[in-house]
């Protein structure tokens, strides 16, 4: 029987969020935690998605389901026979982490290579993984898509859609820490553009700020200055709080993080809930983990990734 299995990485946005979708820069990485496919040529389709915290959803017959329905095209339009798809997220979805761009790569590269005996270019990819991403979101910057192909750490510019500087550097651990609150991605992004036209040109004045602190943070990441980072991870918060995408949970997980040493936090993706990430060194990283699991908010180590896909015929 043929198959296949792929794994593709989960992202943080450090600095840039929401913003790049108006035309910043964003600084973005892929992390050492994953989204692994299984599939197989079957008798008939099915299709199961098991989130990190074990519960298991048969998605066979949910044709409305965002990620059935794409799978249903993908098959079909790749003419490939019924298949067994597992998909397993090691990590919170709906929360920040790019879990539908990962869900999207590693199904069309799984698939691809079902079909093609050899694994998709980048480009093969993102076209097929882009469909997905519109379903869910409606107009995604590109970001998660193209932290999680790249992998290492990118900074993305929302005006022309491109990764315009990569590097790659595994020594900066970030705690993720889920709030539990799940929300929409495409929602948030409304709401955003709802309070573009509502504040007209302060708006500007503040997409102009979150590109400087992109430039700015790839720069202090590229030279690991922490106490930098943390203070730009501070002022990127107050932005994203001056735009609405905070919450007074998110707010309170944060001075948390500072009071147990972390060098700054802040939420990472469309915020409204989701996770927060923590800077700290890696000497503080498992306490305050350790400390956020306990107080009920899970909590996880991440380190940039920039490895393989891993995909085996
Ligand atoms: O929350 P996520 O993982 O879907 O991240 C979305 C990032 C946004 O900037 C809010 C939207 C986008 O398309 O860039």
């Amino acid at each position: 029987m043929d198959e296949v299995l792929v794994r593709e990485p989960g992202k943080i946005i450090v600095f840039g969020e929401h913003f790049v979708v108006h035309g910043s820069r964003a600084l973005s990485l892929a992390i050492n935690s994953f989204v692994n496919i299984h599939v197989a040529v079957d008798d008939a389709i099915s299709i199961t998605l098991m989130t990190n915290d074990k519960k298991i959803f048969d998605l066979t017959d949910q044709r409305e389901n965002s990620i059935s329905k794409y799978i249903y095209t993908l098959i079909s339009s790749l003419s490939l026979p019924p298949v067994n798809l597992k998909i397993e997220v090691g990590f919170p979805i709906s929360a920040g982490l790019g879990s539908s761009a990962s869900i999207a790569s590693g199904i069309a590269r799984a698939l691809y290579t079902l079909k093609f005996n050899r694994a998709p270019d980048k480009d093969e990819v993102y076209r097929m993984a882009d469909r997905l991403e519109r379903d869910i979101h409606g107009n995604p910057s590109g970001i998660d898509l193209n932290t999680i192909l790249e992998g290492g750490i990118i900074l993305y510019d929302g005006a022309s859609r491109k990764v315009v500087e990569k590097f790659y550097r595994d020594d900066i651990p970030f705690v993720i820490t889920d709030t539990g609150d799940r929300r929409i991605t495409g929602r948030l992004v409304g709401s955003v553009a709802d309070m573009k036209r509502r504040v007209g040109e302060i708006f500007g004045l503040l997409v102009r700020t979150a590109d400087s602190i992109s430039q700015l943070g790839f720069k202090l990441l590229r030279r690991g200055d922490l106490e930098g980072l943390g203070r730009l991870m501070m002022i990127n918060q107050g932005l994203l709080y001056a735009i609405g995408v905070s919450n007074s949970k998110i707010d309170y997980l944060i001075y948390k993080s500072l009071d147990m040493g972390a060098y700054g936090a802040k939420l990472t993706g469309a915020g409204g809930g989701g996770c927060i990430i923590s800077l700290c060194d890696e000497g503080v990283a498992g306490d305050i983990a350790d400390e956020f699991n306990k107080m009920g908010y899970p909590s996880f180590i991440v380190h940039p990734y920039s490895g393989g896909h891993i995909a085996d015929r």
